[in-house]
């Protein structure tokens, strides 16, 4: 039986209906950008976060860069990070001049160890950026202890853990900006690109929307004081009157071009309220595999305040290509995200990086690079799916043994 890596197919049948009546209409409007469907899912998406301020942007490296920037992140400032991620998220530091600093991960759950964040931290240092890979949310409290009693912000990356809980609180609400991908493969993914920036902090949320649009206006006036320690608004060289604002028609930063269309929320709307039924059938197949794959196989192990919206099952083998091949050869789709941990990126060196630790090296990133292998998990898998993903695993291992 062949199992595809993801079907996004399936998805689309099931919200099709509704899905493209919100497309119509949207292009019916003629109001694609901004309006009412950009507004209206920000708003579903503070509800269902629980937080105060979502913006809607153009992705999610964006929403990094955003989230920089509207910290405060200059040229030559520090930002600790992992260097088990998609490449993104260093990325976005080290383009507005930042330097990452990379920190081991832990073995059981992939994810940066807080245990290793103090001693990477320098005079430099302005903020941790930590990843919830594969949907798995960090050890937040002790990152945001490190954090506060530091001074730095912290941005999560939660661009692959849209719904996923920690305690009682949803991913990305968790530290001062949560980051979002709704890049089509994510949990909550669009029919193009398109990502968002969340905060509880009203200055931060300012900020953002200063840096999205232009660093145009109140918002930019209001970002460019802040930032330059000044509470009061600058001055403009035109007064105010009850017809003219002259704050609208000037710019006081240098940002971005960064909105979200009103025809990915179009579509995102619709599968928001779909999101918690999408994620518990993750779980449900993620359950099945941690329950039915032989013990031979390295699986995650998350803590119990971790509720993993399951963006990828991964697992870990020392015969990570031969399985891989394995899978291919009996159509069960397969990933190795991510084969190469940043320090190793080319695009990384000693001029715009740093690694934390002895010798330079990050041995945990280096082996989960070499050992994991992601399975199919997506929410429309059928039990045959899932069993036959199962049986191909349990068979190469056995036929190993
Ligand atoms: C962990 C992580 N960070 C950042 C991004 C960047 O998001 P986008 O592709 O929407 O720019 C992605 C996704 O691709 C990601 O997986």
């Amino acid at each position: 039986m062949n199992v595809p890596f993801l079907d996004l197919k399936r998805q689309y049948e099931q919200i099709r209906t509704e899905a493209e009546q919100n497309v119509s209409d949207v292009l019916q409007s003629t109001g694609y950008i901004g309006g009412k469907y950009v507004r209206e899912f920000e708003q579903a998406c503070e509800g269902y976060l629980g937080i105060s301020h979502a913006h809607g942007c153009s992705n999610g490296t964006d929403a990094l860069v955003l989230a920089l920037r509207a910290c405060g992140v200059r040229p030559g400032d520090e930002v600790i990070t992992t260097p088990f991620t998609f490449f993104a998220t260093a990325e976005a530091v080290a383009s507005i001049g930042a330097v990452p600093v990379f920190v081991d991960v832990r073995e059981s759950d992939y994810n940066i160890d807080p245990d290793l964040i103090e001693a990477a931290i320098s005079d430099k240092t302005k903020a941790v950026l930590p990843v919830h890979i594969f949907g798995a949310p960090c050890d937040m409290d002790k990152i945001n202890g490190i954090a506060k009693a530091h001074g730095l912000y912290v941005i999560e990356d939660a661009a692959q853990a849209f719904g996923s809980g920690y305690k009682e609180r949803k991913a990305g609400a968790l530290g001062d900006i949560g980051c979002f991908s709704f890049y089509p493969t994510k949990n909550l993914g669009g029919c193009g690109d398109g990502g968002m920036v969340v905060t509880d902090d009203e200055r931060l949320s300012t900020a953002l929307l200063a840096f999205k649009e232009h660093g145009a206006g109140m918002n930019g006036a209001k970002t460019k004081g802040w930032l330059e320690g000044v509470e009061e608004l600058p001055e403009t060289d035109e007064k105010q009157t009850e017809l003219y604002n002259p704050y609208k028609y000037f710019n006081y930063l240098i940002g971005y071009n960064s909105r979200l269309d009103a025809l990915q929320t179009a579509v995102l709307s619709v599968k928001l309220k779909h999101l918690d039924e999408y994620n518990s059938n993750r779980s449900r197949i993620a359950a099945k595999y941690m329950n039915a794959l032989t013990e031979k196989v390295i699986r995650p192990k998350y803590g119990n305040d971790i509720m993993p919206c399951w963006h990828q099952f991964v697992i870990r083998s020392s015969f990570k290509k031969e399985l891989c091949a394995y899978l291919s050869e009996n159509g069960i789709g397969n990933g190795t995200f991510y084969p190469v941990p940043l320090h190793k990126q080319k695009a990384f060196d000693k001029t715009n990086a740093r690694i934390s630790g002895q010798n330079g090296s990050l041995p945990m990133a280096e082996r989960l690079a070499a050992e994991t292998v992601c399975l199919p998990v997506f929410p429309e898998m059928t039990e045959e799916e899932v069993n036959a993903v199962i049986d191909t695993v349990n068979r190469f291992y056995a036929e190993r043994a």
